[in-house]
């Protein structure tokens, strides 16, 4: 019972203290903080995570983040497929009328308002690049507000722009914005999930996507909740996407996701580019997206049924969502007040926990999608869902 009291702190108390143990840290050391200092503190929070978990944590994983191949014959001949069609732009036609057959919208229709889910309107012509979009100005036809973006992505959030007003989301979402945490993801962080929660690794579970993406292949993918890129820099060197957009909420994963995009040999800087968005608010138009995968993201969102809902609306018909989180079900089921501790942990730090398989089917269904699966391993769960043709 002690076991699985503290076994939940580790989902909402533990993020909330890293939290604001993190914060106070960035505060004390602001930016003068070198390389050094950062991979110091990242032993220092992480280690405890370890020895809690009863492993060790080598330092290779703070020096080096992992560097990801596709080895999957499929992708392999999927990929030089590709590469040996004679232009690129006959193949993607030819994805179009064969794939989307619900009149796929133009690349440059795809991107929306998040205030009016109107298509934006780009200055000059758009192309769809991790250099060129972040540079580019882009106009609502209709509110008229215009978005614009860093060295490294677009900002798309409604906020974009405010110059007086802030605003702030649970700390399961802030604690993402700040550089420490971006820094440490991949070179820790992310692998530590393995340990507590089963997930079984960026490309284990790309191998278990590819049957659920096959009826989308040639079309254009989300990494919603891409936090650095390791699902998208995956989904770009597969070359099985005509689009692959890395989105997150925090401007330091994206800033993250660009410099690890820019240090990786093999990867096309084309058709892909960086978005900083709100789930609950997606700037994209309605039917416009053929996949959207969010990994470890779920139990994250301030409102799981606002943002699976988003991703409905964006989905063309037919188009497939995946996602992974973890589900605390099994023994853990038998406790007493287990629905309202998570409550609790959900209002102090917007951590949301699951309970069971049916309760993210409900999740998909509620929302409008079809075809739900679920595959487990441990605690961890990989999510299926297709909008309705
Ligand atoms: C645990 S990380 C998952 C990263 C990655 N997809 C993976 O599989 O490891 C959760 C991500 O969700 C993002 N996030 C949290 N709230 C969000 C929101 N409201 N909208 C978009 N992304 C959000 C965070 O910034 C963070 O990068």
């Amino acid at each position: 019972m002690l076991l699985f009291y503290l076994y939940l702190f580790n989902f909402g108390l533990f993020f909330l203290f890293l939290f604001l143990f993190v914060k106070t840290l960035q505060q004390a050391t602001q930016s003068r903080a070198t390389e050094m200092s950062t991979m110091a503190a990242g032993k220092l929070l992480l280690a405890p995570v370890a020895t809690q978990f009863g492993c060790s944590m080598s330092t290779r994983f703070f020096l080096k983040p992992l560097s990801f191949k596709v080895n999957s014959p499929l992708f392999r001949n999927f990929a030089a497929k590709v590469r040996a069609s004679p232009a690129i732009a006959t193949f993607e036609t030819v994805l179009e009328t064969t794939l989307n057959e619900n009149e796929p919208k133009a690349k440059e229709q795809v991107l929306a308002c998040p205030i009016c889910y109107e298509t934006l309107i780009w200055n000059g012509d758009p192309v769809f690049s991790v250099d060129s979009t972040p540079r580019s100005t882009l106009k609502c036809n209709t509110c008229k507000k215009s978005y614009s973006g860093n060295e490294t992505h677009l900002d798309l959030t409604v906020a974009s722009g405010t110059k007086k007003y802030g605003e702030n989301m649970p700390a399961s979402s802030e604690l993402f914005r700040l550089p420490i945490v971006s820094f440490l993801y991949e070179r820790g962080w992310r692998q530590a999930f393995s340990i507590w929660g089963g997930f079984p690794g960026p490309e284990k579970e790309f191998e278990m996507m590819k049957d659920y993406l096959n009826p989308v292949i040639g079309g254009s993918i989300i990494d919603a909740s891409c936090a650095s890129g390791l699902f998208s820099r995956l989904f770009q060197k597969s070359g099985l996407f005509s689009l692959v957009v890395a989105l997150d909420y925090s401007e330091t994963m994206l800033k993250q996701c660009y410099d690890f995009i820019k240090q990786e040999e093999n990867i096309s800087n084309e058709n892909l580019i960086l978005v900083r968005a709100d789930i609950a608010r997606l700037p994209f138009a309605s039917s416009s997206i053929d996949a959207v995968h969010a990994g470890a993201a779920l139990h994250c969102w301030p409102s799981p049924s606002s943002g699976v809902a988003e991703i409905n609306r964006i989905l063309r018909p037919g188009g497939v969502f995946i996602a992974t989180t973890y589900v605390v079900d099994g023994p853990y089921s038998f406790i007493p007040f287990l629905s309202p501790i998570r409550e609790t942990i959900a209002q102090v730090s917007g951590s949301h926990i699951f309970l069971s398989d049916r309760e993210l089917k409900d999740l998909c269904i509620t929302c409008g999608l079809v075809d739900v699966t679920c595959v487990r391993n441990g605690r961890f769960v990989m999510i299926s869902a297709r909008k309705p043709a």
